[in-house]
């Protein structure tokens, strides 16, 4: 019997390729849910129902025919999240907390490392969180409720890299907006750069997300691979794009976020190791770029903040 994942938020940027990791094995049924915010529509080759997950007809006993439920759907970082605060808690928690009361079996959550907001050293799942945004909190609150069930939370790091080929890819992440100002500027503005970040391949989650729908652990866990100043990953990126230059700014565009996360739990109990470097993800946004499949890196389609801000209204 295959097992029935249902992809909650499936037609994002994380959900992009886990779909296409869970469709390469032989053993899950996979289902996309998605209200399809960013895109026109759903092309990949999946089965999809298209709805909004404050609808309660999602709420509906029938839920509990699938196995896992892996919920990526909400209102996505900080600044998206600051334009309605209400809306956010309305989308990013008290649906969870519905699910959390439906639904009976697994729940693969997607949680942030910016719930530890600005704090020195090195930050494990035991240390004290210090949410600096609706965001970071919105998702804190989602934990609390996790936390004893049958489910899995992970804080993922900030993430970078090419999903699949049909997803929009997020450009509002450090990496990938630095790579993109390199390619088309020729210049990568940063602001301050000794703040830290921990970093994550986005195809490193979908390899996470499919280890916790085989285990039985549960709890939350810390996801990276490596945490990097600001000023360093600028460096790295312009290894591979020649001729451009690095500008200091007074300009606040990289938040005051700032700490550095281990991962043993997760190497432990789930044997995760991260697969993907840095290089690895620039060389693949430098060949998405060459190829032009961002034709106008300012669309605000490709930064959450700015798409939310024009269709506020809508949503
Ligand atoms: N990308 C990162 O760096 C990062 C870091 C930490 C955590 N996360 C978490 O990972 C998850 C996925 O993030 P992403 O980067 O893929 O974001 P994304 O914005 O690309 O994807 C979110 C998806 O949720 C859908 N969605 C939003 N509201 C919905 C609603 N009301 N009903 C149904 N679907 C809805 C959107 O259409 C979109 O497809 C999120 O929970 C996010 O908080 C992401």
């Amino acid at each position: 019997m295959k097992k029935k994942i249902l992809v909650v938020g499936g037609a994002g940027y994380v959900g992009g390729v886990i779909v296409d990791l869970l469709l390469s094995r032989k053993n899950y049924d996979v289902t996309v849910f998605d209200n399809l915010l960013y895109e026109d529509s759903y092309r990949k080759n999946c089965k999809f129902i298209s709805g909004d997950i404050r609808d309660k007809k999602f709420y509906k006993k029938s839920l509990n025919k699938y196995d896992v439920i892996v919920w990526l759907a909400a209102l996505v970082g900080d600044g998206a999240c600051a334009i309605n605060p209400g809306l956010t808690d309305e989308i990013n928690f008290q649906t969870l907390k519905k699910l959390s009361n439906k639904y009976k079996k697994r729940i693969i959550f997607i949680s942030t490392c910016s719930v530890y907001g600005a704090q020195n050293g090195f930050l494990d799942e035991n240390s004290s969180v210090n949410p600096l945004s609706h965001y970071a909190s919105s998702k804190l609150k989602c934990e609390s409720i996790l936390k004893n069930k049958n489910s899995i939370i992970f804080r993922l790091g900030t993430l970078f890299g090419v999903s699949d080929n049909y997803s929009r890819i997020r450009m509002d992440l450090v990496v990938n907006t630095l790579s993109a100002k390199a390619f088309f500027e020729k210049k990568m503005s940063v602001f301050g750069g000794e703040q830290f970040r921990p970093l994550l391949h986005v195809k490193d989650v979908a390899r996470a997300i499919e280890i916790a729908i085989k285990s039985k652990k549960r709890g939350i866990y810390n996801l990276s691979y490596k945490n990097m100043k600001i000023i360093d990953i600028a460096k790295e990126i312009q290894k591979y794009f020649k001729n451009t230059k690095i500008i200091k700014t007074k300009i606040k565009f990289q938040d005051a976020r700032n700490y550095k996360v281990r991962n043993i739990k997760a190497s432990k109990d789930l044997s995760f190791k991260a697969k993907y470097n840095l290089k690895y993800g620039i060389l693949e946004l430098k060949k998405l770029l060459i190829e032009k499949r961002i034709k106008n890196f300012n669309d605000p389609r490709y930064t959450n903040q700015k798409y939310l801000e024009i269709f506020k209204e809508t949503i």
